[in-house]
């Protein structure tokens, strides 16, 4: 890691994948640029990330899902050098998209789709111009494909992924690696909170440490980093093994399985 500069940014760093990435990066010896909202538990992984030897973090209060935060986190780390950015920290909604409100899907706009292409605007044209960097793009398996009563979370994966694929070949005439990790199930509290049955999909769940240890592995190695071998047989599926029609028919049914669909009121 160190190849790319001596600080990380991560957001979503106290929970999760985030939290599992800023350990990781910190165990490599990177200082570390944690964000997240709640001050008592970014508070607990600075005490804990500093106790490695040489490790500086700055631990960040703000809300990256306003343009404001974004804006305040670009300012709070305007005298450091991040050398490998993380945008991980997302909003998930389920349900009819049309009975969610539109608060909730720009909400939802703002923080997975505006915030990490302004974070990497703004970084990854300063990693350009030191000719040296590192983006992890933070997707989901959600993103490969239409996902029928989670279609404002999939449609915004889907363009992280986009994004990061089109700047992994883009950014190589500017010296900066870019990959995009697309997770299946992992145990985090954002999957528990979905409420959604994903065993019943077929999917296996993943620990956040070893999601987290192959988006970082793939960086500067590749692409995508799908971690685990049925999420990889899953985007077999979704991108060559069935026709993009049969695809949303077949999320549709296995979504309402899983409890996907609130009931009638
Ligand atoms: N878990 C899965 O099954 C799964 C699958 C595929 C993809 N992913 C993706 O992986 C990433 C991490 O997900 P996760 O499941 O690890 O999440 P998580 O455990 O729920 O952690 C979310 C993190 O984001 C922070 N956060 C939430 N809202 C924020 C906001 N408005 N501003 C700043 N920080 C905020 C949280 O801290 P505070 O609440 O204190 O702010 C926490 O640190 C997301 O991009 C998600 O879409 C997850």
């Amino acid at each position: 890691m160190k190849r790319y500069g001596q600080w990380a940014l991560v957001t979503g760093a106290t929970s999760g994948i985030g939290r599992a990435l800023a350990r990781q990066l910190a165990a490599q010896g990177m200082n570390v640029v944690a964000v997240a909202r709640t001050q008592g538990r970014l508070d607990e992984l600075a005490t804990e990330l500093r106790a490695k030897p040489g490790v500086e973090v700055r631990a960040l209060a703000l809300d990256v899902s306003t343009r404001q935060g974004i804006e305040a986190l670009i300012a709070a780390v305007a005298d450091l050098e991040i050398g490998v950015l993380i945008p991980c920290a997302a909003f998930e909604s389920k349900g009819y998209f049309v009975e969610t409100s539109q608060q909730s899907h720009e909400q939802l706009l703002d923080m997975d789709c505006y915030g990490p292409m302004r974070l990497a605007h703004h970084f990854g044209g300063l990693m350009a111009t030191r000719r040296k960097g590192a983006i992890l793009f933070v997707s989901s398996l959600s993103g490969w494909a239409g996902q029928p009563y989670m279609a404002h979370y999939g449609a915004a994966k889907a363009y992280v992924l986009s994004l990061g694929e089109a700047l992994h070949h883009e950014m190589k005439d500017k010296g900066v690696d870019v990959t995009v990790l697309s997770p299946g199930w992992t145990d985090t509290p954002m999957s528990a909170g979905t409420g959604i049955d994903f065993a019943s999909m077929g999917m296996a769940v993943m620990q956040p440490e070893d999601v987290a240890s192959a988006g970082l592995a793939r960086l500067g190695r590749g692409q995508n980093a799908v971690p685990g071998f049925r999420n990889q047989l899953m985007v077999l599926m979704m991108t060559r093994w069935t026709p993009r029609a049969w695809l949303g028919a077949m999320f549709r049914m296995m979504m309402k399985r899983a409890g996907a669909v609130p009931a009638p009121a």
